[in-house]
């Protein structure tokens, strides 16, 4: 651990020395806690990130688990340097209707964080999905959708300035052929491809300190994806666009083989000059009514271990986010059929294989 980190680790530990204290005074069973923190190995090497639930598959509830389960709170807090909001700053979360924003969810995420010196990353502020129905059914003319997406990039970054350090300003927009998505992204078809060099001007403007990412997912490995990723960015830096991030999702299963040119795929993007990131990282196996097998739990653990000794092979890989902490909370169950089990906390929140190969990469390094 480098002298350097003292600072971090000082405050970590301000922030960790009692895990099992709540605010509300719900003691948390500490013996439930880990005895290695990821955060605290990775030091200030990298950010370790998790996707923090609200919204989305599970529906929007009163009581998230970020505020209402002592054990989550305590293992986010123990475990994690690096929040994102899982839905919350997503279209459909925060505009329930033209006039309205609906920060609460995502104003959760931020306190927390700050509670808890954490950095946070926002996703995201254009995607083909999670479109309003207001927005994708209605009637709106090109630019009266031009002056919404504005409107919102500015205030929803512009609130956010100096406290969420990165975004997903555009996330998802080629399709795997390396196609733009033209047909299907609303704000594409409608207001052309330049648009997206306007989202990055925008958001530079509402927080100029912020890191504003391109994010996909497939495009773990060179290839058409990653390829047309390669070219946008190149392009749109040439023409002196604030693009400074390329976020690689990671939703990986065990059922195809580990990509094995993640860090030469990272490199190239770093050699242009940007910040990378392993930004929603799963690896999804077969479940059948006895659950995971423990055959596919150990190589579920070697391909989270491969993905994140990748990204430290990486200079510019500055931050490795899973998405979500415990399987209870996955996304995965309710868009891939029969498969489950994809993160490092299992139903329980208890660490499961794939959390002690982390612990031993980071003890490594
Ligand atoms: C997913 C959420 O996890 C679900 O809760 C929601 O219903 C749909 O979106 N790529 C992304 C993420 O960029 O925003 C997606 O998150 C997963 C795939």
């Amino acid at each position: 651990m480098a002298v350097v980190a003292a600072g971090l680790l000082l405050a970590v530990g301000a922030c960790t020395a009692d895990p099992g204290a709540e605010a509300d005074g719900t003691a948390v069973d500490t013996a439930a806690l880990p005895d290695q923190s990821l955060r605290e190995l990775a030091g200030d090497r990298l950010a370790v990130g998790v996707a923090v639930s609200g919204g989305g598959h599970r529906g929007k509830r009163a009581q998230e688990p970020i505020t209402a389960d002592p054990l989550y709170r305590a293992l986010v807090g123990q475990q994690f340097s690096s929040l994102t909001p899982e839905n919350q700053l997503k279209w459909t979360y925060l505009r329930p209707d033209e006039q309205t924003f609906d920060f609460d969810g995502a104003d959760a995420v931020v306190d927390f964080a700050e509670e808890h010196g954490q950095r946070v990353r926002g996703h995201t502020l254009m995607w083909h999905s999670n479109v309003p129905a207001w927005l994708e059914g209605g009637d709106h003319s090109a630019d009266q959708i031009r002056d919404l997406l504005h409107e919102h990039v500015t205030t929803v970054v512009g609130r956010y300035a100096g406290r969420i350090e990165q975004w997903d300003v555009v996330n998802e927009v080629f399709d795997d052929a390396g196609n733009l998505r033209s047909a299907e992204n609303l704000w594409i078809r409608e207001l052309g491809p330049e648009v997206i060099a306007d989202m990055f001007r925008w958001a530079h403007e509402a927080d100029p300190d912020a890191v504003l990412f391109v994010n996909d997912y497939n495009v773990e490995s060179a290839g058409p994806k990653s390829d047309a990723y390669y070219d946008l960015v190149r392009d749109l830096l040439a023409e002196g666009v604030p693009v400074g991030g390329f976020g690689v999702q990671g939703h990986l299963s065990v059922e195809y083989r580990f990509p094995t040119d993640v860090a030469e795929n990272l490199q190239r993007f770093a050699d242009l000059g940007l910040t990378v990131a392993i930004t929603e990282a799963d690896v999804r196996v077969p479940v059948g009514a006895d659950g995971p097998s423990d055959a596919d739990l150990a190589l579920q653990a070697e391909y989270y271990e491969r993905l994140l000794e990748a990204c430290l092979d990486v200079e510019a890989c500055t931050s490795f986010t899973v998405w979500g902490l415990g399987d209870a909370y996955s996304w995965v169950p309710s868009v891939f059929d029969g498969e489950g089990a994809a993160l490092l906390f299992d139903e329980e929140l208890a660490p499961k294989p794939a959390f002690d190969a982390l612990v031993e990469v980071l003890e490594a390094n």
